[in-house]
């Protein structure tokens, strides 16, 4: 589905890709390195090397600057073959200044339409929910990631005064919806073949029965997936009651990013969910990140969950066309958390960020290389 990248560089042997490095902010500054050491155990395994560029955008440089990046971040980041991004926002400057400063610029600019956010309970972590086990939930939200609720049309009125109002558009596009939802349905033929619809058609009149009709357009182009759909609220419960239900679940902006964070609690933690922001076409470099944010709550204390990180480097390998060295992270992270004891203290144990980054790098180095 996704293209590798179209300038890939012969270094000797090595293949080298070109990754642009932004840790942003709180707890992306200690998780991107083990997301990396991770990066760089999987080089060395599978002939590969990563040329690091680093750049310090974030609310510090925001303080310092006025500019979450500088005017130019976009054209600077064009020529990178991926990003791979930490967590954006801190206290001190407001959580939209940030959002829309940074990440939100390169989303858009980058038509990175696609949210890829894999749940998936694993063996040795506990879900919340009883009687759930390994293997029992295993989802991706797909959500679209270019336009819908989180739009720049609409305004403020009256500021300061008690007529104060405020208007907030949604924006739903014919060309963005079939795209998402298409995405959604070739990726369910690649896994147990059904696509369920986040909607709310019954409350919101415009936008999300257009939304159902485009879903159901391109489900009938897909006579052998299951598509089914609900309205967000009960979504939500079903989420809770039976996550074994769902497979690929495709969303707009908002109810998708709010269905990952609920993916990523019911499979354990939010240390552990990964995602890819995708252009699939190939035409601009993609970007992978954790679900989670910068987490001001533990930040600095290197106690932060590498796993959700590493595994986006996982996601960013298997986007570059890179699948053994891909898998062979995933099957490291799965392996530790399953067999060791090395655990950060939101899993239930008491490591450090780095330890938890070590053992899977270890594994990572010693684990048989699979044939590919
Ligand atoms: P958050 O995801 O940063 O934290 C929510 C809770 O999960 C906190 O209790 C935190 O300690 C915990 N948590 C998150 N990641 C963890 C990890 N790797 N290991 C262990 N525990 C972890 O969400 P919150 O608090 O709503 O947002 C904090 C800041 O991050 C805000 O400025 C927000 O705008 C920003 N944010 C940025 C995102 C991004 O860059 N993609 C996504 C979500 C929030
Ligand atoms: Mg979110």
């Amino acid at each position: 589905m996704s293209r590798g990248p179209a300038h890939i560089r012969l270094r000797g042997e090595l293949k080298t890709y070109r990754i642009a490095v932004i840790e942003g902010d709180g707890i992306g500054h200690e998780v991107v390195p083990e997301g990396i050491r991770a990066l760089q155990a999987a080089a060395q395994r599978f002939d590969l090397s990563f040329s690091w560029q680093h750049f310090d955008w974030g609310c510090q440089t925001y303080l310092k600057t006025g500019r979450m990046m500088p005017a130019d971040g976009l054209d600077q980041l064009r020529r990178f073959d991926a990003i791979y991004l930490g967590a954006v926002g801190y206290p001190g400057v407001p959580d939209h200044v940030s959002l829309w400063g940074l990440l939100i610029p390169i989303r858009r600019g980058f038509q990175q339409y696609v949210n890829r956010r894999p749940a998936r309970l694993l063996e040795g972590i506990t879900s919340p929910l009883s009687g759930r086990e390994a293997g029992d939930i295993d989802f991706i939200v797909v959500r679209e990631n270019s336009e819908g609720e989180y739009s720049e049309v609409g305004g403020r009125l009256n500021r300061n005064t008690d007529s104060e109002m405020a208007v907030q558009e949604s924006i739903f596009t014919r060309r963005a919806c079939d795209r998402i939802i298409t995405y959604a349905f070739e990726l369910a033929r690649t896994r147990k073949k059904h696509v369920t619809s986040a909607t709310k058609s019954n409350g919101i009149v415009y936008s999300m029965p257009f939304w159902d009709e485009r879903f159901a357009a391109i489900a009938s182009r897909y006579p052998d997936v299951k598509a089914d759909q609900y309205h967000i609220d009960i979504l939500t419960a079903h989420f809770v009651a039976h996550p074994d239900w769902f497979d690929v679940v495709v969303g707009s902006n908002l109810f998708g990013d709010i269905l990952s964070d609920l993916g990523a609690a019911v499979v354990g933690s939010m240390g552990l969910a990964p995602s890819a922001n995708l252009n699939p076409e190939g035409e601009y470099p993609s970007l992978f990140e954790p679900v989670h944010g910068s987490a001001p709550d533990i930040a600095g204390q290197g106690i932060a969950n590498p796993i959700a990180q590493i595994w986006s480097g996982a996601m960013m390998l298997d986007h570059l066309g890179e699948k053994a060295a891909a898998h062979a992270i995933e099957q490291a992270i799965f392996h530790v958390l399953a067999r060791s004891s090395v655990r950060t203290r939101d899993i239930g144990g008491s490591a450090r960020t780095r330890e938890m980054g070590e053992a899977v790098a270890d594994q990572i180095s010693v684990a048989t290389v699979p044939a590919h």
